[in-house]
């Protein structure tokens, strides 16, 4: 089973994915959990690239590429051979990360990234995508001070990315589920594992 979480910064989709980990864990899956960027050497330094470098200038589409890049890495080297070894993955964002961050609050083309995603990951998409949402006040807040490349580009573009995240949901067909992340951690946990169990027995 390949599960994903998406989510606007701050959202605590890291608290959530940690927590259904160890769940699974104790249901006795075996579960690989990775991060995209990131994850391999390659996506490492990609994201260091990506959400670090200040000196650098990254056209949007540059951007796209890179994030793209880093995940078919990802895919190749740790996703794929693990789904192919009855394991189970869980990871710490995917595809729609890049179609709402670069596509709906980027103005990139969507279909676009659609199809460069569809190449560089052989087409691989997740059984279950859960989307944690947050207002954008209540996730600034909790980003702090300290933000990094992407963190930085100030609520407007937040605005979007929340709302390309809530639309994409609309849209796809099944297998990605809206979550109101504006709840106590343990309520937000419980419905995940009830969503988790429902899609285990399918
Ligand atoms: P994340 O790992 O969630 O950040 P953190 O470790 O700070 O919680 O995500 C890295 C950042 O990159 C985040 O701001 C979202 C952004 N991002 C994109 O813009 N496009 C993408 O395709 C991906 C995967 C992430």
């Amino acid at each position: 089973m390949f599960i994903v979480f998406e989510g606007v910064d701050g959202a605590g989709k890291t608290t959530q994915l940690t927590q259904l980990v160890e769940w699974l864990g104790q249901l006795g899956t075996t579960v690989v959990t990775c991060k995209d960027p990131g994850s391999t050497k390659l996506g490492e330094e990609l994201r260091s690239i990506l959400l670090s470098s200040v000196d650098t200038p990254i056209s949007m589409r540059a951007e796209m590429m890179l994030f793209t890049t880093a995940r078919t890495q990802l895919v190749d080297e740790i996703v794929r051979p693990a789904l192919a070894a009855g394991k189970t993955v869980v990871l710490d964002r995917y595809i729609y990360s890049t179609i709402v961050y670069q596509g709906h609050a980027g103005n990139l083309p969507i279909d676009d990234i659609r199809q460069v995603n569809h190449i560089a990951t052989e087409g691989l998409q997740p059984d279950l995508t859960f989307v944690i949402d947050l207002p954008v006040e209540v996730s600034m807040q909790r980003l702090g001070e300290s933000l990094d490349r992407m963190e930085s580009r100030g609520a407007d573009y937040f605005e979007k990315v929340r709302a390309g995240f809530i639309a994409e949901t609309k849209l796809a067909p099944t297998g990605m589920e809206l979550i109101d992340g504006n709840r106590s951690p343990a309520e937000i946990q419980a419905e995940l594992q009830a969503i988790t169990k429902r899609y285990l027995k399918n």
